[in-house]
């Protein structure tokens, strides 16, 4: 029994990755380790992954069909697929849109044609995001909620998988769960994302950009948690009997939204040094608040994060010290 884990050398996949490892399951990565952010980061990630003898890699593109077909077509070791990589990143799809279709349109399309094709895969759970709420201003976000205003092209790409994934679970009968993860943060995060940003810039000593004056909230959840969570929803030490097909969403976050100072001022207090803040107005494709109600999840799945950024912050910026070699 194998566990498929795309954009396993990525923040999520690798953390997801080695937990699978240290329990023992089989896992097998891809990721074609791109240059969106800082190729040593993911190298360093890959190298632990690699000291586990249950790993097994592969650098490849998951939107290159003949080369995903030629590695896995027909593998009937693999019987779940954890598909998270994606080009990530709300800003980045204002600078370059086409890799986001590439990756997270033809990409999701890619991954789902594979699943057709592995004869032992019980179970293909998937990254959303709660970016698909865009414009929403109820709160908090629910599954049940319209998700038909997008403020990106990211979030356009992410409510594509969505749909691509119903339909062929429809189509092909397939046991389909994606998940909308709500700001995850914590170590080994992406350089694009605040903490890392606001961690590094504190440290530096250099101005943090706090767009829309700080007036903006996110539902940072810490990463143990969404791992716990994605292991509990991937159901590996069930029977295949128990598997229905069908498509399932979930929200999965921390269920308590942050305000931005605040989330700052923890960072501070963790780093025990003063932010210097430049306020800014909102960036086009940002949300004001993110805000989850994980009620599906906990219900279905019995999932319950435990860690508050007072927790959670001074374990990210602990890692930060050490990768990096901060006194
Ligand atoms: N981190 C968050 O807060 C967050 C929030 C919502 C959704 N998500 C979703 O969770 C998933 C994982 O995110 P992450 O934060 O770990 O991002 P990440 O960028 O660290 O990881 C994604 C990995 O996918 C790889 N990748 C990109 N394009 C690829 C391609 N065409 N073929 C093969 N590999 C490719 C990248 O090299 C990277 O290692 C993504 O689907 C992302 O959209 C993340």
């Amino acid at each position: 029994m194998s566990v498929l884990v795309t954009g396993a050398a990525g923040f999520i996949g690798f953390n997801l990755s080695l937990n699978l490892l240290n329990r023992g399951i089989e896992v097998i990565g891809i990721d074609n380790l791109n240059s969106y952010y800082d190729i040593s980061l993911k190298n360093a990630r890959l190298s632990i992954l690699r000291k586990k003898n249950n790993f097994d890699f592969h650098k490849c593109n998951i939107a290159d069909r003949d080369t995903l077909f030629g590695l896995f077509g027909g593998n009937d070791n693999i019987t779940c697929l954890v598909h998270l990589a994606a080009q990530a990143g709300v800003r980045y799809s204002l600078v370059n849109p086409y890799t986001y279709v590439e990756t997270n349109v033809m990409g999701q399309l890619t991954i789902l044609e594979l699943c057709k094709d592995l004869p032992k895969l019980q179970h293909l759970v998937y990254a959303s995001s709660s970016s698909v709420y865009g414009g929403n201003d109820k709160l908090p976000f629910s599954e049940d909620d319209r998700v038909d205003r997008p403020v990106s092209l990211y979030a356009v790409t992410k409510k594509a998988d969505e749909l691509i994934a119903e339909a062929y679970s429809q189509l092909y009968d397939l046991k389909i769960t994606g998940l909308r993860f709500f700001t995850v943060y914590g170590p080994w995060d992406r350089p694009d994302m605040s903490a890392y940003l606001f961690t590094k810039a504190i440290i530096e000593e250099t101005p943090i950009k706090v767009f829309n004056d700080g007036k903006m909230s996110r539902d940072f959840t810490y990463v143990d948690d969404i791992i716990d969570g994605v292991v509990r929803v991937m159901d590996i030490y069930s029977p295949k009997e128990k598997q229905n097909p069908g498509h399932k969403l979930y929200n999965i976050g921390n269920n308590k939204p942050e305000k931005l100072l605040r989330y700052i001022q923890v960072l501070e207090e963790s780093i025990g040094k003063p932010a210097i803040l430049e306020f800014s107005p909102m960036q086009p494709g940002d949300v004001l608040e993110t805000y989850a109600d994980i009620t599906s999840i906990q219900n279905d799945f019995d999932f319950s994060p435990r860690t508050p950024i007072e927790k959670g912050i001074p374990k990210f910026v602990d890692w930060y010290k050490n990768f990096y070699q901060i006194k």
